[in-house]
């Protein structure tokens, strides 16, 4: 796709995201807030759906893992340990001509000249190193003594509480903690949509264990993770495995592996998974002086365990999929003649609604009884959406437009008015074929749960 089109289907994504209310703009009524944004009715389904498949897949299937819900402010000696208040910084350079602000591998080079990306300036502030945390304070002193952080990364809290949940868990190495939360970061140039945000969610695993394990489980967790987003709906042909070179790690990290997402604005990051060794343990056992060692039963050692680190964004999974399900197609009107439909093909794991319930007529009190009917069996499975105004085909549109994957009718078949043999029976249709199948009304819930799980 050409760059013109590519940024047009971002238009387009955007434009729907609003419409019907996946992402708006925070603060929008007050000019917004940029990098900010808010979920709406659809968005907080969407976005549940995954944190809770990955929970799911995470925590809940595993023998191995525990969860953990920590604090967002932070105590600032945690953030002087794993170094993010010395070090949690970007270069920044200022444009004299256009006041932009810029990240200064930002600027573009011509002929060995630095300039501004916006306006080709080369009037230029030297770098300064911009720390990207945002700091407040707790109590009613606003001194230094009271300063905290709202933390950057979901990671720390877990590190912090290591020993605790070791205790409480009962659980041998190795063995891993995962917490799904608000991480905050005040990026100089927030961009591409949610993309790079200021406040964002990532969903970690921080998974512990015995040195010599640490490449090995680096290549199961990339592996697992390719796996769990195919399982979402992100095909492995636009997944690409990143290894960050030696020069570009982090310092402490023996390997680390980007899983990049091909958005229409350019392949970019959707996930870390990268072996940290025993870098963070030993740094806050070393600034709390409380142990964070582990004890091997088997051989009576004591060592400072290794840990292996899935850490993936929860906001740009959730614009993944919605760039990934994005598509037009051409299906017929109510009089036959072709239009174009927008689709929005979610799996129907992670679709926000998962069965639109549609009565044909809406003023035939029988249809809309048998609808509402319907509505009640499916509510306690399923997220259900019921819509009575209208021609049908305006209906099914409305929610192929936010991905609803099953759309049910109830028609006059239904009321056994035709043949007796159809009575109680239903048209199910689907999203992606639009073909219609008749089925019993009271094998919906199972055929349903089956095709969403
Ligand atoms: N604990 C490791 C860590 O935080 P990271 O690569 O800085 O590593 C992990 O962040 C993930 O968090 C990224 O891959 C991305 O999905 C998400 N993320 C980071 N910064 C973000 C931002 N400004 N906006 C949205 N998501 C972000």
């Amino acid at each position: 796709m050409s760059k013109s089109s590519d940024s047009q289907l971002m238009e387009k994504i955007v434009g729907l995201c609003k419409r019907r209310g996946f992402i708006f703009q925070s603060s929008e009524i007050y000019g917004g807030l940029n990098g900010l944004w808010d979920y709406g009715p659809l968005g907080v389904e969407l976005k549940r759906n995954l944190k809770n498949y990955w929970w799911h897949v995470t925590v809940h299937e595993r023998d191995d893992v525990v969860g953990m819900d920590g604090s967002i402010l932070t105590h600032p000696a945690v953030l002087k340990a794993s170094g993010h208040v010395e070090g949690f910084s970007d270069p920044m350079i200022d444009c004299r001509t256009c006041k932009a602000h810029l990240r200064a591998d930002q600027l573009v080079e011509k002929k060995g000249i630095k300039q501004c990306p916006n306006c080709g300036g080369k009037d230029l502030t030297a770098p300064r190193q911009f720390n990207l945390m945002f700091e407040t304070h707790v109590g009613a002193a606003a001194d230094e003594s009271s300063i905290a952080y709202l933390r950057p990364e979901t990671a720390q809290s877990i590190f912090v509480q290591f020993k605790n949940i070791l205790e409480v868990s009962r659980k041998k190495l190795p063995f891993g903690i995962a917490q799904v939360g608000k991480a905050f970061r005040n990026e100089i140039n927030p961009r591409n949509f949610t993309f790079r945000s200021r406040e964002f969610e990532q969903m970690e695993l921080e998974y512990f264990c015995r040195p010599e394990q640490g490449m090995e489980l680096l290549e199961y967790w990339k592996e697992e993770r390719l796996r769990f987003y195919e399982n979402i709906g992100i095909p492995r042909g636009k997944l690409h495995v990143l290894t960050v070179p030696d020069g570009e790690r982090a310092f402490y990290s023996k390997g680390t592996y980007d899983i990049e997402y091909d958005f229409p604005f350019g392949r970019q990051e959707l996930e870390g998974v990268a072996y940290r060794t025993d870098y963070d343990l030993s740094q806050h056992q070393k600034a709390s002086g409380k142990s964070l060692e582990y004890f091997d039963e088997e051989p009576k050692q004591r060592f400072i365990p290794h840990v292996v680190e899935p850490s993936a964004g929860v906001d740009r999974t959730v614009l993944a999929l919605i760039c990934e399900a994005y598509s037009e197609d051409q299906a017929p009107d109510e009089k036959g003649k072709m239009e174009t439909r927008v689709v929005l093909r979610f799996h129907p794991r992670i679709a926000p609604v998962k069965c639109g319930v549609f009565p044909l007529l809406k003023n035939n009190s029988q249809l809309v009884a048998k609808a509402k009917e319907i509505v009640s069996l499916l509510r306690p499975h399923m997220t259900v959406f019921y819509d009575e105004s209208g021609a049908i085909g305006r209906r099914y549109r409305r929610q192929d437009e936010i991905g609803t994957p099953f759309g049910v009718t109830v028609d006059f078949e239904t009321l056994g008015e035709k043949d007796p043999a159809l009575r109680d029976t239903v048209t199910l249709r689907d999203r992606d074929s639009m073909k219609q199948e008749r089925v019993a009304i009271h094998n919906l819930p199972s055929i349903l749960i089956a095709r969403i799980q």
